[in-house]
Order: structure tokens, then C-alpha cells, then sequence
């Protein structure tokens, strides 16, 4: 399954006079893409890091398939829940881009004989090529290196992807190419995929659009 829904999710920074989230109410459901759009400081980035298990609401809840994720182990949640990526791609740089890959397979418990091969298949799967798989990332182009980032935030299997404005540091033709595989991952391996934009463009590729102003959701399509 799969399926995340915020009740009455509101969160307060500390000393903070107003929320910068104020009671949301909405459900992310596998096979769809969602892209939550809106203006800076709106907190659609505070919005993400509370579906992603970073920050708990300071009110209301959030349940991953209908369990509240307050009482989960928050770390294996993140971990093995939640897919992840940034606008700045944060791959680690002395690790080549098969070993990004491969360490959250091996943090997970998984040996480095089968991490290796599933690694391969992911980055593949992203349109990697194995010449690029030895390359450190700084020899990589940027839209290359958010694929590198996909295919590793996929590897423990979670299947909620979240993206922080994955496009925001690529072209045209990158954006574009990252939008088919996040389309892909959502109407062909039924993932859960949500990502935060200001590219409107970006928006329009997506199922679902939701637009954050002063804290508040609100349904803008369908
Ligand atoms: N760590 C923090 N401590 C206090 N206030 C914060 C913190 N992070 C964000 N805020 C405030 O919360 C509000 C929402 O921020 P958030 O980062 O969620 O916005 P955003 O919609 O992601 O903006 P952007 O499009 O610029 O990334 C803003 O007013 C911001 O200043
Ligand atoms: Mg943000």
C-alpha cells in the first residue's frame, strides 16, 4: 500500500508566532503524482519534512497506512518508508556512484554481495551507463547526478517518494527527463510521489496539484 494522511497537521517553529503549517487535511494514495506549489516562505518544505518523519506536527497527525507515525519507530520509518531527494542532489562526494548507492542498502543490514547487483539495476533503471557508475559525482551533470539520487533514494524499497524541489537546479531537457521517471515510478511501480515545485510546468506533469499559501493547503486540480 502505501498511503499517508495528514489529520489536522499544523506545526509551530518554536518561538514562532503563527504556524507555518496550519491544519492540514489531505491523503497521498500510491499510483499518483502530487506536486505542492506556492510562494516562498508558504511552508511547503515544513509541509515535506513532517511526511518524511524530520519533524513530528506540533499538532494534529500524520498515519502511514493507517498507523500514526508519532508511535512508529521514527528512524525506521525514514529509513525504510520514505524515499528521498533535494533540489542540491547531496550525494557523497568520495563515494563513487555505484557505492552512493550501495551504502543505505548496507546500512539497512543488506550485504555488500546482493547491495551491488540491486544498485546496478536502480541506477540502470535511471539510465546510468556502468562507465558512469565508477565516476565520482562531481563528474557527473547535474540532471545525472538527481538521477543518482532517485536511484539511491529507491534502494531500501520504501515506496512514498518525496522530492524538495527536485527539479529546481536542472534545465529544460533535465527537468524533463527527471518528471518521466518520477511519472514512471508513480503510474507504472504504483509509488506514492510527492514533490514541492515553483516550476509550474512541473505542476502541470502531475496528477494532483496542491497550492500552500500562508500555511494552508488547498486542492488547485484536478
Ligand atoms: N528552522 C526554522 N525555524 C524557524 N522558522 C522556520 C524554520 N524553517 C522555516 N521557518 C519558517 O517557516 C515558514 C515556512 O518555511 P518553509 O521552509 O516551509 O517554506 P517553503 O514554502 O518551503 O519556502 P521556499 O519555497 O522558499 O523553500 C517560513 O516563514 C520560514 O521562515
Ligand atoms: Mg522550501
Amino acid at each position: 500500500m502505501s498511503t499517508l494522511t495528514l489529520t489536522n497537521v499544523s506545526y509551530t517553529y518554536r518561538g514562532a508566532k503563527k504556524p507555518a503549517v496550519s491544519n492540514v487535511n489531505c491523503t497521498f494514495e500510491p499510483g499518483r503524482l502530487y506536486a505542492i506549489i506556492g510562494p516562498s516562505g508558504s511552508g511547503k518544505s515544513t509541509l515535506l519534512s513532517m511526511m518524511a518523519g524530520l519533524d513530528l506536527p506540533t499538532e494534529g497527525t500524520i498515519a502511514f497506512d493507517g498507523q500514526n507515525i508519532a508511535e512508529m519507530d521514527l528512524d525506521r520509518y525514514r529509513r525504510e518508508c520514505i524515499a528521498m531527494i533535494f533540489q542540491m542532489f547531496h550525494l557523497f562526494p568520495l563515494l563513487t556512484v555505484l557505492e552512493n548507492v550501495c551504502y543505505p542498502m548496507e546500512l539497512c543490514g543488506v550485504k555488500p554481495a546482493d547491495a551491488r547487483p540491486h544498485a546496478e539495476r536502480l541506477l540502470k533503471s535511471v539510465g546510468i551507463t556502468e562507465e558512469q557508475m565508477k565516476r565520482f559525482p562531481s563528474r557527473l551533470s547535474g540532471g545525472e547526478q538527481q538521477r543518482v539520487a532517485i536511484a539511491r533514494s529507491l534502494a531500501t524499497g520504501a515506496k512514498i517518494f518525496l522530492g524538495d524541489e527536485p527539479t529546481g537546479n536542472l534545465d529544460v531537457a533535465n527537468t524533463n527527463n527527471i518528471m518521466e521517471i518520477l511519472k514512471a515510478l508513480a503510474h507504472q511501480e504504483d509509488y506514492c510521489v510527492v514533490i514541492v515545485t515553483h516550476d509550474l510546468d512541473v505542476a502541470e506533469a502531475a496528477d494532483v496539484v496542491y497550492r500552500m499559501k500562508d500555511g494552508v493547503l488547498t486542492l488547485q486540480k484536478p
